[in-house]
């Protein structure tokens, strides 16, 4: 049976041109991904791209990170600067009403949340807590799973989707007994939907599939929903709909209430294990910028409910203007603020690097991220007269095209 996940020996996802993409799909060992503690892994470094061009970081178009383009509002701003007024004094801790407020819009109730500074940190905590052995995890995917699971000295399991799937998985790749065994075998199973960096959402049957296999052996899953509330399946389609008591699920604010760089993430949890991580929680860990802005933008209900719609508008709006771009093989299919796009030829570094020295531009480039390569560059989608700035950097980029390693 084709399972169209990666079983054999050097049968990787994607390009095999890729430094790091051929592996074997159970990985063991330092740096088998390239997930190393020097690995290039995040886009959003809208900084050091700053500084190396000798620019302000106004002066870029940042759409290397996926945070909602319908906000900061002014609103949450001027209340993040009336906040700064209080740097003098501790913050509230427990931070009890952004802790409302998030689980106001998660929908559940305040006793499964733990709130953190940034969902980063939560993937942390929770692999600290229950010491997994053996971690598995659906790939490709964000690379911070794999990070936090082998810094606690756990084994690396990845179940890689194809390439040639679009990296999706059918509810029949679960009959398999062997990704069956690797469930069970697993201590901690890692997922992400809708995932990153491809961009679409798990189709349901298979997430809830991988659920159950996994609650009939007692394994944990993490269900990464950073980026579910972007989409207009939100929230349907939620792990926290389901009466899970073996499901942990992530949920970045970062993104949807556009501050990545104040930083707020909360898991929603059983409320034993709650009682278990919640005293492992560092105190203080929201400052009281982050509580008063973040107050202030779960208030905004009306922004919060018009981002999927708001989205997918001019996430389509993106893909039309993308398609008309030569050396655009192939846009994958997807539901969040962000596209994962297939170039013809294996360039995603020289066009990255072209569009950030000529225009200012700077886009993620795949090429180092585990189980994607060169032909891969992930941008997020931003208000329409951005998305307009992208499509026609790219139309220049393509009007003037310079192989690859001839200089940029
Ligand atoms: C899937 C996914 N989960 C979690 C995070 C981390 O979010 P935060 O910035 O809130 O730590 C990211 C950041 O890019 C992400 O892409």
């Amino acid at each position: 049976m084709s399972t169209g996940l990666s079983a054999q020996r050097h049968d990787s996802p994607a390009e095999h041109d890729t430094a790091g993409a051929e592996r074997d799909t159970a990985v063991v060992g330092p740096d088998a991904t390239g997930v190393g503690p020097d690995a290039d892994l995040h886009g959003g470094k809208i900084r050091e791209a700053a500084a190396a061009l000798g620019l302000d970081v106004a002066g870029l178009l940042d759409f290397s990170a996926n945070v909602n383009f319908l906000g900061p509002t002014p609103a949450v701003v001027a209340a993040a600067r009336r906040a700064v007024d209080e740097m003098a004094w501790y913050p509230l801790d427990p931070p009890v009403g952004v802790r409302r407020a998030a689980a106001t819009f998660l929908d559940v109730s305040e006793d499964r949340v733990i709130l953190g500074n940034g969902a980063s940190e939560l993937i942390f905590l929770v692999v600290a807590c229950l010491c997994p052995r053996r971690v598995l995890i659906v790939g490709p995917t964000f690379t911070e799973y794999e990070r936090a699971a082998r810094a606690w000295g756990a084994e690396i399991d990845v179940l890689w989707l194809s390439e040639q799937r679009d990296f999706r998985l059918a509810p029949a790749d679960l009959d398999d007994a062997a990704v069956g065994g690797r469930i069970a075998r697993a201590d901690l199973v890692f997922l992400c939907d809708p995932n990153n960096p491809t961009g679409a959402r798990f189709d349901r049957d298979a997430r809830d599939r991988l659920l159950d296999l996994a609650a009939a052996s007692g394994t944990p899953v993490f269900i990464d929903e950073s980026f579910l509330a972007f989409t207009e399946a939100w929230p349907a389609a939620s792990a926290t709909r389901r009466a899970d008591t073996h499901s942990i699920v992530l949920h970045s604010f970062t993104k949807i209430l556009a501050m990545p760089g104040l930083r707020v993430g909360a898991l929603v949890v059983s409320p034993e294990l709650a009682a278990v991580l919640r005293p492992r929680t560092p105190p203080w860990n929201l400052n009281c910028v982050v509580q008063t802005a973040a107050l202030v933008a779960f208030a905004e209900r009306d922004v919060l409910a018009e981002t999927p719609a708001a989205t997918a508008t001019a996430r389509a709006a993106l893909c039309a203007g993308l398609a008309g771009v030569p050396f655009i093989e192939r846009i994958l299919r997807a539901d969040a603020n962000f596209l994962c796009l297939r170039l013809a030829r294996p360039e995603a570094t020289h066009l990255a690097a072209r569009l950030r020295d000529e225009h200012g531009i700077l886009v993620r480039d795949l090429s180092s991220f585990p189980g994607m390569g060169p032909r891969y560059l992930r941008t997020a989608v931003r208000a329409p007269e951005d998305n307009r700035r992208l499509v026609e950097a790219l139309e220049a980029v393509a009007a003037d095209a310079r192989p690859a390693g001839g200089g940029a």
